[in-house]
């Protein structure tokens, strides 16, 4: 194929995708299966590879893969993003209505036309788009200028690349110019899962989505935004060129047709009674939404009437956000108990007097650790404000000391010494408490073995957190590779299992032997190796052998793997217990897959060395660049460098390739092959 015919082809390719993307991320309705929406997808990054000047940066294979920043560009809005006034309660909306109908000199009785929509608690952004092409996004930061996250918006699949008439003929043409305002958030589940991978790893968790979708997005590294699934509802339009409108509503019809995803729930309504009727249906729909709203917000519709209304510094008089009702209640402590979880960790939970929140009962919070007991000082006894954060993990929000019984002194929560479910020493390391006697503590191991177990580690479809409790008590599985040696007459010895139900369980520990390998590591269990460090790790070993044998060194030379976890790595490989581990999953049939490089990139498979100062990026800029591509960096002179980047000042790496005879360019050059000439 030649370039041209390839050029036809790309092109051709990216449209039926991005067509494939908006089907599945903005319609729900796919149209192709996954398998073929894939197959379209690596045929387009093959004719790219093999023609690197034919990639554009609105091609869907660029939505991943930009290099981190050091820090966000500003972008100015030209038309501020304004806020909203609130409302609590009915009379508030309706004293926002009266005034609205003042202003305007309404006669008596008239009903406004209201476009009520829901009030998504994310974060706010603008989309611009140039000639159907997505070109720059930000956030609203002050309301007059925001940060520049285009990189980070690229990698949100329901923001599209491309307007829809520029992929498709839907007889109309695409605006010359539209800026798109929207809210990006982070649906719940995935909000949990994020969570919970941070509990893993020890790292703080995220409080509630929106703060979720607020870290995500203000990533200076895309690859970490790319991770989390956010989402986005598109709910008004800044300047636009090409188009004009009646009402808001219009405008958002508009840029539904434009292939922006806008939420659903949008009406228009007559009168303020059926806008609060509105927000009553709506908050009944709240629960199953699958992502957070924090209420409706109420808009004139008439874009006439919007002028004529106009806006006060930080909010228009045209608009209210109507909030729902907090999920917040009042409950007393009755104990603090001490969990331990799979690393050992030691997590204290308020044990509470069962309380129904918005339509849950909650009988346990979770107080993380004991930083946050002392900084809430929550104490057994004390009252203490709940609230759901995130539709689901109970918090406790604060104490109410008032409420503090008079003249008898509530006794302050102290961490235990030894640990509660083995009796063995407890240590601190940072905020955290450990049980230090690892996989021999029952609780750890029957969480290590749930881990293993688990859909997205070794995938042992049937094993419950019942089940293993069972087999830990009974003393048939003392560690993970135990599950490979389970005989039937075992199990069939325990309470409430029968044929079927063994054979199920040993059919699918059977299958369970041929795991990729990122699942593998990841099964583990290593402190600080969650799934993307997993995968990681995968690409950059290859086998479980390599991994085995890595050196602090050799773990610190990948960009993504810091300090702590090559510790912990080399520290989880080193114990006898874990070598043990490994060797008896070997023994009973486990297959240690080995993971081909992804040869994927313009640069895939080339290693690259910098020496001296480069004048438009750091060192690990330069190498994430070159990674992002598919190559890798390297940190010595050896024959395996295929090119060595020599910047200003180079040192002594410089004088050894010249020697060597390896291929040596300079900034510039560098900036061509990874696309970023000036
Ligand atoms: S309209 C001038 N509509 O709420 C109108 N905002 O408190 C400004 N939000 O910054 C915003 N859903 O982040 C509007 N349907 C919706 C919204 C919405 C969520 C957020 C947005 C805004 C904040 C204002």
């Amino acid at each position: 194929m030649d370039e041209k015919e390839a050029q036809k082809e790309i092109l051709r390719l990216r449209r039926e995708i991005n067509y494939h993307n908006y089907r599945y991320y903005v319609l729900d309705s796919p149209v192709v299966t996954d398998a073929e929406y894939d197959r379209m997808l690596r045929r387009l990054e093959g004719l790219e590879a093999r023609f690197p000047g034919l990639i554009a940066p609105d091609s869907p294979t660029r939505r991943v893969g930009a290099a981190p920043l050091s820090a966000f560009g500003t972008i100015r809005h030209t038309t501020p993003m304004l806020s909203l006034g609130n409302a609590f309660t009915q009379e508030e909306a309706r004293e926002f209505d009266d005034r609205i109908k003042r202003l305007l000199k309404c006669a008596t009785g008239t009903k406004i036309e209201y476009a009520a929509e829901p009030k998504m608690d994310g974060l706010a952004v603008e989309l611009i788009y140039e000639d159907g092409v997505f070109t720059k996004g930000s956030t609203r930061g002050d309301g007059y200028t925001g940060e520049d996250v285009t990189q980070n918006l690229r990698t949100v699949r329901a923001i599209p690349l491309n307007l829809l008439p520029a992929i498709r003929d839907t007889g109309v043409k695409p605006p010359a110019y539209i800026e798109v305002r929207g809210e990006v958030f982070l649906p719940l589940a995935a909000f949990r899962k994020v969570n919970k991978e941070r509990e893993a790893r020890g790292e703080p968790l995220f409080a509630n989505p929106r703060n979720a979708a607020a870290g995500s997005l203000r990533q200076l590294d895309p690859r970490v935004t790319a991770e989390r699934p956010l989402d986005i509802f598109c709910y008004g339009v800044g300047m636009v060129e090409g188009a004009s409108f009646k009402t808001h509503f219009e405008s958002l019809e508009y840029i539904r047709a434009l292939g922006l995803k806008v939420n659903p729930m949008v009406r228009v309504v007559e009168g303020i009674d059926a806008a609060l009727e509105y927000h009553d249906t709506v908050e009944k729909k709240r629960e199953g939404l699958g992502y957070e709203l924090d209420g409706v917000v109420i808009k004139v519709n008439g874009l006439a009437l919007q002028e004529r209304l106009g806006t006060l510094t930080r909010s228009p008089r045209w608009a209210l956000a109507y909030k729902f009702a907090p999920r917040q209640e009042s409950t007393t402590v009755k104990d603090i108990i001490v969990g331990v979880g799979r690393t050992g960790a030691l997590t204290p939970v308020a044990v509470l007097e069962p309380i129904s929140v918005g339509g849950v009962t909650i009988e346990r919070a979770t107080l993380h650790n004991l930083d946050e007991v002392e900084r809430k000082d929550v104490r057994v006894g004390d009252t203490v404000v709940v609230q759901r954060a995130g539709d689901v993990i109970p918090e406790i929000a604060g104490v109410l000391k008032e409420r503090r019984p008079r003249g008898k002194e509530l006794e302050q929560f102290r961490m235990p010494d030894k640990c509660p479910e083995c009796g063995s020493t407890v240590e601190r390391v940072g905020a955290l408490h450990f049980c230090t006697a690892g996989l021999l503590c029952p609780a750890q191991l029957k969480e290590s073995i749930r881990h293993f177990a688990s859909k997205r580690a070794m995938d042992i479809e049937g094993l419950g957190a019942m089940h293993v409790d069972q087999f830990v008590d009974a003393g048939v599985v003392k560690d993970v590779a135990d599950l490979y040696y389970l005989k039937k007459e075992k199990i069939l010895k325990l309470e409430r299992w029968a044929e079927k139900s063994a054979d199920n369980l040993l059919n699918a520990i059977d299958k369970s032997k041929r795991p990729a390998l990122e699942r593998l590591i990841y099964g583990l269990g290593i402190r600080g190796v969650g799934e993307h460090m997993a995968r990681v790790l995968a690409d950059r070993f290859g086998d479980l052998k390599s991994l085995m044998e890595a050196t602090i060194e050799e773990l610190l030379e990948t960009y993504e793997i810091g300090p702590e976890t090559a510790q912990s790595i080399v520290d989880f490989f080193r114990e006898r217990h874990n070598r043990e581990v490994i060797r008896k999953l070997e023994d009973a049939g486990v297959a240690f897959p080995k993971k081909t490089r992804e040869k994927r990139g313009t640069l895939a498979g080339k290693v690259f060395l910098f020496t001296g100062t480069l004048e438009s990026f750091s060192r690990d800029e330069a190498k994430a660049l070159v990674e992002a591509e598919g190559a890798e960096g390297a940190t010595g002179v050896s024959k395996k460098v295929d090119y060595v980047v020599a910047g200003a000042e180079p040192g002594s790496k410089y004088e050894k390739a010249k020697e060597m005879g390896l291929k040596i360019i300079d900034e510039d050059e560098f900036k061509k092959m990874v696309g970023r000439q000036a």
